[in-house]
């Protein structure tokens, strides 16, 4: 489907999106998470750096990460794992790799990949999916960059939980804009 076929405009796209917590297949395959991905990766960048690669992890993937934290941490009773990781079709885990030292500090390349991630996640609402950004376990987890082959260097800002929205979860009504009075000043 092309840009032009898909017609939702920004502000319905912001105002409509909301994290989902219950996921159900389709997601988009790794084509069409490339396609998204090229035109989110146009978000705010200073220098241009792209900090950032993702990881998909689907089907039999889900079980090795499961695998891997089951081994770390013994005590947590394993369903409870498979529950968290195996929730969603994918798990797109977001791998930040900071250039150390350049002139662009290591904050306002976090703040890139941030700005990316939004507006994927726009995108992906926009294309009729779904998706929501988690952390916990997955960023404290000592075995899971190894699991997912991550350099020195890198590390996991979490990951996008995507699929399609549940059809038992109903339909997401429209936000209201937020009131941001002790929010923003002005100096004149
Ligand atoms: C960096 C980041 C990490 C997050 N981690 C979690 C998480 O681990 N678990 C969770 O339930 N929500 C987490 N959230 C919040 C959800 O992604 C989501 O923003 C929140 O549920 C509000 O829903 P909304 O996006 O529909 O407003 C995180 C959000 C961000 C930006």
């Amino acid at each position: 489907m092309s840009q032009e076929e898909n017609p939702m405009d920004v502000f319905t796209a912001v105002l409509t999106r909301r994290s989902a917590k219950r996921l159900v297949g389709p997601a988009p395959g790794d084509e069409e998470f490339r396609y998204l991905l090229q035109t989110a990766a146009t978000a705010p960048d200073h220098g241009v750096l792209r900090p950032w690669r993702w990881i998909l992890v689907r089907g039999q993937g889900l079980h090795t990460v499961v695998d891997g934290l089951a081994e770390e941490d013994p005590a947590v009773p394993r369903q409870q794992l498979v529950d968290k990781v195996v929730r969603a079709p994918l798990k797109a885990m977001l791998v930040f790799r900071p250039r150390v030292g350049h002139r662009v500090p290591e904050w306002e390349q976090l703040a890139a990949a941030s700005a990316m991630t939004h507006a994927l996640l726009l995108l992906l609402h926009a294309r009729g999916y779904a998706a929501i950004w988690r952390t916990g376990r997955l960023c404290t987890s000592r075995t899971l960059p190894g699991t997912l082959g991550l350099a020195d260097g890198e590390r996991l800002l979490g990951a996008l939980d995507i699929g399609s929205p549940d059809p038992a979860s109903g339909p997401q009504r429209r936000r209201s804009p937020v009131d941001v009075t002790d929010h923003v000043a002005t100096l004149v």
